[in-house]
């Protein structure tokens, strides 16, 4: 069988290692692995391959394939690859659902608390030589997790993850997902879309992790922001377009909302422009939350175990809805 892995980005971290591509030629000597460094290579390739390990495919590149059978993306978000045609297509998709989940709960731990606890402000007086403390003890003032209410906006891998590690440090966790009768961890209140004003007026800290689709695009707009209370923290772990940008950075400005730590934007890199550089009270991170040292191990094991799967014609790991966008 040929497989195609065509994972590649100009931003260095989102390649996959040629190590890991090896690890695979090792693994599965019958397959003759394919290996696209770029779209334009994907084309060429893609023709004879019937499975593609890929960060994107294109719908030329979906025209090209004659034998393509099942895409896994190294990513969870997969919207770029949900074009019409490969959603009408009978070809399989999956994720990497859960290999992000550890590192990006552990940030939006860090992100909170640095907010709660002031450590920016700490940080830029310490570099100026600044004794700081009646500045931190002024208002805002410093805040402790354990008194605190968080929502969460999915409760998939991240979120799970995010909301056990939040309940282990006291905090008080309700959460707001499509299927509300599935099962989640211990201590959280689960609650339907119809909530979401009502849980964002109670939250001190409303972390977003649900997936981008048509139905979450622009899901916190001027009134779901005007709905939070004035001290609340936003963090947004997903993807930028969840958050309508220009609404988050006047409610930042006029005090609508206390704070936001932002790992993702609508326009990757954050242009030089945007408001939200230059704001006190946001922490930026480049789209860096799910980053550490065994991310294309598990990437790999992950995409290696689903393949024996496939070989023997079992149910695939993480299948993704294509209708629903995740
Ligand atoms: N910052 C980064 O580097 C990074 C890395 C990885 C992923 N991400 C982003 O994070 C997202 C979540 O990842 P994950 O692994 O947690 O995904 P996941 O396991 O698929 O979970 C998605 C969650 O969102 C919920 N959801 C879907 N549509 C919703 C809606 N309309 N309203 C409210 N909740 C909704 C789902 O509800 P149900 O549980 O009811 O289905 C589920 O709980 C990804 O889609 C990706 O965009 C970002």
């Amino acid at each position: 069988m040929k497989i195609l892995v065509a994972i590649y980005s100009s931003f260095a971290g989102w390649n996959i290692p040629d190590s890991h591509v090896e690890r695979l030629r090792r693994e599965f000597p019958d397959h003759e692995f394919l290996h696209a460094r770029g779209e334009a290579g994907v084309a060429p390739l893609i023709a004879e391959a019937e499975v593609a390990f890929a960060s994107e495919l294109r719908k030329h590149h979906l025209a090209a394939a004659r034998r393509l059978r099942w895409v896994h993306s190294p990513a969870v978000g997969i919207g770029g690859m949900l074009f019409p045609e490969m959603v009408a297509s009978p070809v399989t998709m999956t994720n990497s659902r859960g290999v992000t989940a550890g590192p990006i709960s552990e940030h939006v731990i860090a992100v909170v608390l640095a907010v709660f606890r002031k450590l920016p402000l700490a940080i830029r007086r310490q570099a100026e030589g600044i004794w700081a403390q009646h500045e931190i003890a002024a208002d805002p003032p410093v805040r402790q997790l354990s008194e605190s209410r968080v929502l969460l906006i999915g409760l998939g891998s991240i979120g799970a993850a995010v909301a056990r590690k939040m309940v282990a440090l006291g905090a008080r966790v309700a959460a707001i997902r499509r299927r509300t009768t599935a099962p989640a961890p211990d201590g959280v209140e689960v609650h339907g879309s119809d909530a979401l004003h009502g849980q964002l007026s109670a939250a001190d800290v409303v972390v977003v992790t649900a997936p981008q689709t048509r139905a979450t695009w622009g899901m916190i707009g001027a009134a779901e922001l005007r709905a939070m209370r004035r001290d609340a923290i936003v963090v947004n772990v997903s993807r930028g377009k969840l958050i309508d940008e220009a609404a988050l950075a006047s409610a930042l400005r006029d005090g609508t909302i206390g704070g936001a730590a932002l790992d993702v934007f609508a326009e990757e890199p954050l242009p030089p422009d945007s408001p939200l550089w230059r704001l006190p009270n946001v922490l930026i991170t480049p789209h860096t939350s799910w980053q550490r040292t065994q991310h294309w191990d598990d990437v790999t094991a992950q995409f290696a175990a689903n393949l024996r799967r496939f070989e023997a014609g079992q149910p695939l790991i993480n299948p993704v809805d294509k209708t629903a966008g995740y």
